[in-house]
């Protein structure tokens, strides 16, 4: 790795979700090491928030072009709050969704300990309070912002279990907690709260009408050019991609394609197909998105040249799902 002051072993070794294994990431990232760590949505690669030599070491290890703006993840709401300047929205979404898969974007508090290269410059910062158990157990020990983007090689298909996090980045990062599968299965909704109406940045585990249900009216939808919105990575037309080319909203199968399905339909030609995952074969949409990026990744390593999708709506946790295979599907 091109970092020669970290301490990144050969192999990157798998800790186990215990007091042991939670005591050996929190002193590697106490330490400036980068560790990639179970949330609900997907796995993170932490470094602590308040050193941007740490925080450089996720970008090199990612292989990330830019410098995006991170989310800095926090163990509960006090202490997230303490890092931001939040307006009454804001507050009434911190405390409706946090802990949970809701990352707000807020006016940096003049105090915050987020260091600048986290927070790419902007005097806004992104805070999320995750809710799986092993990451506040983390963050608590941590003790400090930890500054995390999903833990797979940038442009890569987001990592659900510890095997994906090892398949992109073993060898170039500290070490991977392990808990298991993630059950949210996609990224944290992410909304800005800058002042006038709460925009949605970037749809995920919290839906559109959970939103709507807290704020009394939509969240407005941010116009592509807006100041609020960085081209981040999560944001880019072409991301979470398989080496496959991805096909959406295909009702018919062409031999030798692989198919990802969703509910008890089969489309034309579904026989001909060389490889099939069903995301829920009940149709539920938080099955499916729990499921999503692990069938990519199993799908492209069948080796087929396209991945056809059949239509998923875009209903609820749909929106998320249609996302994120849009930005799959985007020409590269
Ligand atoms: O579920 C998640 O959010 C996962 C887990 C690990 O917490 N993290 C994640 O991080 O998806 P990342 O880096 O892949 O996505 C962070 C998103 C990006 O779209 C970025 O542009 C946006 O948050 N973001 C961060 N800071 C921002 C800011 N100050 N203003 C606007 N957008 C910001
Ligand atoms: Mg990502």
């Amino acid at each position: 790795m091109n970092d020669p002051g970290s301490t990144v072993p050969a192999a990157t070794p798998r800790l186990d979700p215990d007091a042991a294994g939670l005591a050996e990431a929190a002193a590697l990232l106490r330490s400036g090491a980068v560790v990639a760590f179970p949330t609900e949505t997907v796995y993170g690669l932490g470094a602590d928030a308040t050193d941007a030599t740490a925080v450089a070491r996720i970008f090199a290890a990612k292989e990330r072009p830019r410098f995006n703006p991170l989310i800095a993840h926090l163990p509960d709401t006090d202490s997230a709050v303490a890092e931001g300047v939040f307006d009454g929205p804001a507050r009434r979404l911190a405390d409706a969704f946090w802990p949970g898969p809701l990352t707000l974007v807020v006016p940096a508090h003049p105090g915050t300990r987020v260091c600048g290269l986290a927070r790419a410059g902007l005097p806004s910062v992104a805070l999320r309070v995750p809710a799986h158990p092993l990451a506040r157990a983390l963050l608590s020990e941590v003790g400090r912002p930890v500054a995390a983007p999903s833990a797979n090689r940038s442009g890569r298909v987001s990592p659900t279990r510890a095997s994906h996090v090892l398949d992109d980045l073993a060898g170039r990062i500290a070490a991977v907690l392990d808990g298991g599968d993630t059950p949210v299965g996609v990224e944290s909704t992410v909304v800005a709260c800058l002042g006038g109406p709460p925009r949605l940045l970037r749809p995920g585990g919290i839906t559109r009408a959970a939103l709507r249900a807290v704020l009394g009216h939509d969240p407005a939808t941010p116009a592509a050019a807006d100041a609020d919105r960085p081209a981040g990575p999560g944001m880019l037309a072409s991301h979470y991609a398989p080496r496959a080319r991805v096909r959406l909203d295909a009702t018919r199968i062409a031999p030798g394609e692989a198919v990802l399905l969703f509910g008890a339909h089969h489309p034309e030609g579904y026989d001909r197909a060389c490889a099939a995952l069903n995301l829920s074969l009940a149709g539920d949409l938080e099955e499916a998105a729990a499921r999503l990026f692990e069938a990519l990744r199993r799908l492209d390593a069948s080796g087929a040249a396209t991945i056809a999708v059949v239509p998923i709506p875009a209903e609820g946790l749909g929106e998320a799902i249609r996302d994120r295979l849009a930005r799959a599907a985007a020409p590269r």
